[in-house]
């Protein structure tokens, strides 16, 4: 099969040749509003009899959005058009999460209205405090928060019919509330300390480091600084467009699955290394480096083809260029150690030296390998305080927005079908059933 490109008016279009046969296929070419254009291959089936192969969807849009934007090449991304640089510098989560979820940014009177809505769903219904008691202590927080979530469905019965708008607006506002409660529950359950109750005088992230460092013992007070960090971090986590964990709830959601279910899904995929979980990864990554001057025998290993390792928080599908919310994130993990007297902490001085040599290095050069979100933002969250284990829950807290936001828009595309890719068999063709006593 040969494929050429031709430009046609009004519409440019793709011809497929299928030279087994001589059969012709001409496909649309639909533009977006930037970024690549997109061959749509929806009629391959009917009119050729033939299926698209690519495993890992490396050029398969499987969706059209209008809510986040990658241009890995130039190292853009952009939510609703706005630059990840300019939100993060200027706004806040919940301004950022209302502007992901609505599509433009809020005026005052909206803004109060929304901080309103989400703070007042914060608190979990108490019988889930019994089902937390369930776990283990030394649980993994994400496969506290896989059950937690997806058992959400059983309590709140009231807003899993995903064809009425306000159930679907409704679920979405409890899920981004009271994910800070499930995550800090799950932390608090860990230590066997009480759990703590959300604090409507907080913002956001101040009410999130309440919930998490808090006693009832004592007044706790929300270091500013550390609030605005964990603002931020979560800014940078807010959205990513169709990642495995976003493409999974989406999937999920296709079935027409409730939204606790999906978004417990998004969280079981979110937990591997290759995803969420390098943030865990990086630090272990550095606490096993050590020192600067084992460096270059990891980055040997991370070249070596027959050596699993890999030096976690860099190298992205998407990015060819450094991840914008690294540099982000780099500069807000300096802001912190400052703010807590660790100017000089030995996991960033390393972190940075590793960064410095892989950059300078031709194997990551050639491969276009730079740090990613992960690669800083465990630095910070140790500072904070908080424990390796849990970083994945933090980043999975601040990603239910985007994931509420893709499940809504696919479930109001009207192109939207249930997800259900093909494949490429490769096992036996028919065979008959030979009984027990004639194999071998
Ligand atoms: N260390 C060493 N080599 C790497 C790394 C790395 N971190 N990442 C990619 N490579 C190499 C691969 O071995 C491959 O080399 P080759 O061409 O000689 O075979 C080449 O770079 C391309 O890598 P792929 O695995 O094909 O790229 P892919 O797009 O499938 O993977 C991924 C992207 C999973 C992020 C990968 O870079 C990786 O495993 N990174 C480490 C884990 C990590 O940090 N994940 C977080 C991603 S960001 C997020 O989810 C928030």
């Amino acid at each position: 099969m040969t494929t050429k490109a031709e430009t046609k008016t009004p519409r440019e279009t793709v011809t497929l040749i299928d030279n087994s046969n001589g059969r012709t296929l001409e496909l649309p070419l639909l533009p977006g509003t930037v970024g690549p254009k997109v061959m749509d291959i929806r009629p391959l089936y009917n009119d050729l009899g033939i299926f698209t192969y690519d495993p890992g969807y490396t050029s398969t849009g499987s969706c059209k959005s209008a809510i986040t934007y990658i241009d890995g090449d130039n190292g853009i991304l952009l939510h609703r058009g706005y630059p990840i640089e300019e939100l993060a510098e200027h706004s806040d989560f919940l301004e950022v999460a209302y502007l992901i979820l609505k599509g433009e940014l809020p005026t005052a009177v909206q803004k109060t209205k929304f901080v309103g809505d989400i703070t007042r769903h914060s608190m979990l219904n108490e019988q889930i405090n019994f089902f937390f008691r369930g776990f283990r202590r030394d649980a993994h927080p994400m496969a506290v928060m896989c059950g937690v979530v997806g058992a959400m469905a059983a309590f709140y019965h009231d807003s899993t019919n995903i064809h009425d708008p306000h159930q679907r607006m409704i679920a979405g506002y409890r899920l981004i509330a009271k994910m800070p409660t499930v995550v800090s529950w799950a932390y608090k359950y860990s230590l066997g300390q009480p759990f703590m109750y959300p604090r409507n005088a907080l913002s956001y992230s101040e009410n999130f480091l309440h919930l998490m460092f808090a006693t009832p013992c004592e007044e706790y007070k929300v270091n500013p600084v550390l609030a605005r960090a964990m603002d931020r971090i979560l800014i940078l986590h807010a959205d990513h467009e169709q990642n495995a964990s976003t493409s999974t709830v989406r999937l999920a959601g296709s079935s027409g699955a409730n939204p606790f279910a999906c978004i417990s899904a998004g969280i079981a995929s979110l937990w591997g290394p290759a995803h969420g979980g390098a943030n865990e990864a990086v630090l272990q990554m550095l606490t096993e480096i050590g020192t600067k001057a084992r460096i270059p025998e990891y980055i040997g290993r991370a070249k070596d083809k027959n050596d699993p390792f890999r030096l976690m928080g860099f190298g992205h599908r998407v990015y060819k260029h450094y991840d914008p919310r690294a540099k982000i994130m780099q500069r807000t993990c300096h802001e912190v150690l400052d703010e807590l007297g660790m100017k000089d902490d030995p996991l960033l001085d390393l972190a940075l030296e590793l960064e410095h040599i892989a950059l300078n290095d031709d194997y990551f050069i050639e491969r276009k390998l730079f740090p990613n979100v992960d690669f800083y933002s465990g630095i910070i969250f140790q500072a904070m305080g908080i424990p390796t284990q849990m970083f994945t829950s933090l980043f999975a807290l601040a990603r239910t927005v985007g994931w509420i936001a893709q499940w809504h828009e696919m479930l109001t595309d009207p192109d939207q079908k249930i997800g259900r890719p093909r494949q490429l068999y490769v096992g036996e063709p028919m065979r008959h059933y030979v009984p027990l006593d004639r194999r071998g």
